[in-house]
């Protein structure tokens, strides 16, 4: 097993010096750092490998197509999906879940039905639908949050019923770390024959993820927030409905038969991944996820909810700062707050002059923000590299910081 002291010399980044002090990287939310086993991976691919897949009879070709099929394969066992028929890569999760909302929405929805989808979601599950459903004039309808900041099960009761074709929850909120009942949930959509999503941006990083567990008819993540390279997504579809909707792009490698006329899809996954895919992408995918499961979830969970009650616990010693979203035990390693009297871009600012590195801004959840009378926090979110010494330093930044501007 892996120390967290060898776990970190993994990531060469880390070393990088920012305004002459050590870089504490707090914006694993936005996108985490690489291990050098997923930069080699890539690299070696370019090295050794390189070719496009599923049309040479050549030796690279060959090599190449079978390394993108494995990676597929064990993103399917990743999440104990039935095999690699069921998953599709994408580029991230926004085009996991454009991809429903065109494939399934556009042709499951009749006017007057319903897609659900709750307060906490950012644009990716919001705006897609807002789009589809104005189009096939269906209905959008949102599952509320509770005053501490979780999902108000009563209002989600309420609001799938029998009209409610489509739910699509967060697994994880990106601005508050809330995590969120998803099985529940989907024992509710499936008692009202709706189907089933969630986005995993947040939580496949963090927890072990099984969709049959979890009940989901999809499930979308992106590999960028999970050690991966950026520009590879992955979209879990349940065999028997990606084999029943009709695909979202159209091009090369999506087809079996093409005449001036007409075309005939591509078998599983295929029929949904059109044009030369990011190969490399997915190789770097593959090992992301070896890595992770060779450290284990259980460590990671131990880490990561360490310093998500420490940090908590320093920041609410702070009078001066206000945390947004729930109590550590149902929350995520998320952090967002605010500092009275200054801007949470001015605390990002200052808090990079000491090399910490968060995100500040709406976090691409305006609705969410409004409804929290706020238009932006300053969000600090933990990985299996961050240390309680990463919080330490924060916490003595933002003390800094108050001092300056009181
Ligand atoms: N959704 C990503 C974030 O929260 C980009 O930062």
């Amino acid at each position: 097993m892996k120390t967290q002291q060898e776990i970190i010399n993994d990531f060469p980044i880390l070393k990088v010096s920012v305004n002459g002090k050590r870089l504490v990287y707090l914006d694993n939310a936005a996108t985490t750092q690489k291990p050098k086993q997923v930069i080699d991976a890539i690299s070696n691919y370019y090295l050794e490998m390189n070719a496009n897949v599923h049309r040479g009879v050549h030796y690279l070709s060959e090599l190449a197509s079978e390394e993108y099929e494995e990676a597929h394969r064990r993103v399917a066992k990743f999440i104990n999906a039935n095999g690699m028929e069921e998953i599709i890569f994408t580029r991230n999760t926004t085009e996991s879940l454009n991809l429903l909302a065109y494939s399934l929405g556009l042709n499951e929805l009749k006017k007057g039905d319903k897609v659900v989808v709750t307060r906490f979601e950012h644009h990716s599950n919001l705006v897609p639908w807002q789009q589809i459903t104005r189009k096939v004039g269906a209905k959008l309808e949102f599952i509320e949050i509770t005053d501490d900041g979780r999902l108000d099960m009563e209002s989600a009761e309420k609001i799938i019923d029998d009209n409610t074709k489509i739910v699509s929850i967060v697994h994880m909120s990106n601005a508050l770390g809330t995590i969120l009942p998803v099985k529940e949930v989907s024992k509710l959509a499936k008692e009202h024959g709706a189907y089933m999503i969630a986005d995993g941006a947040q939580s496949a990083p963090h927890m072990k993820i099984d969709v049959k567990d979890l009940g989901v008819d999809f499930f979308a993540f992106s590999g960028h927030k999970m050690l991966a390279p950026m520009g590879i997504g992955v979209l879990f579809g349940k065999q028997e409905i990606l084999e029943n909707i009709q695909p979202f792009l159209y091009g090369g490698d999506m087809i079996k038969l093409v005449t001036y006329d007409e075309a005939q899809w591509n078998h599983l996954p295929w029929k949904f991944e059109a044009g030369t895919p990011n190969v490399s992408g997915g190789i770097g995918l593959k090992v992301a996820v070896d890595y992770l499961e060779q450290v284990g979830f259980d460590t990671i969970h131990k880490i990561e909810s360490d310093l998500t009650n420490y940090a908590y616990e320093k920041l609410s010693e702070l009078p001066y700062i206000k945390i947004y979203g729930p109590e550590p035990k149902y929350r995520g390693a998320v952090i967002s707050f605010a500092m009275e009297g200054i801007h949470p871009h001015d605390i990002a600012t200052l808090l990079d002059e000491d090399g910490v590195a968060v995100r500040a801004g709406h976090h691409c959840a305006q609705p969410l923000m409004k409804l929290l009378n706020t238009d932006a926090t300053t969000r600090a979110s933990f990985y299996l590299y961050n240390t309680r010494e990463d919080v330490d330093i924060l916490i003595e930044s933002l003390q800094k910081i108050y001092k300056l501007f009181s």
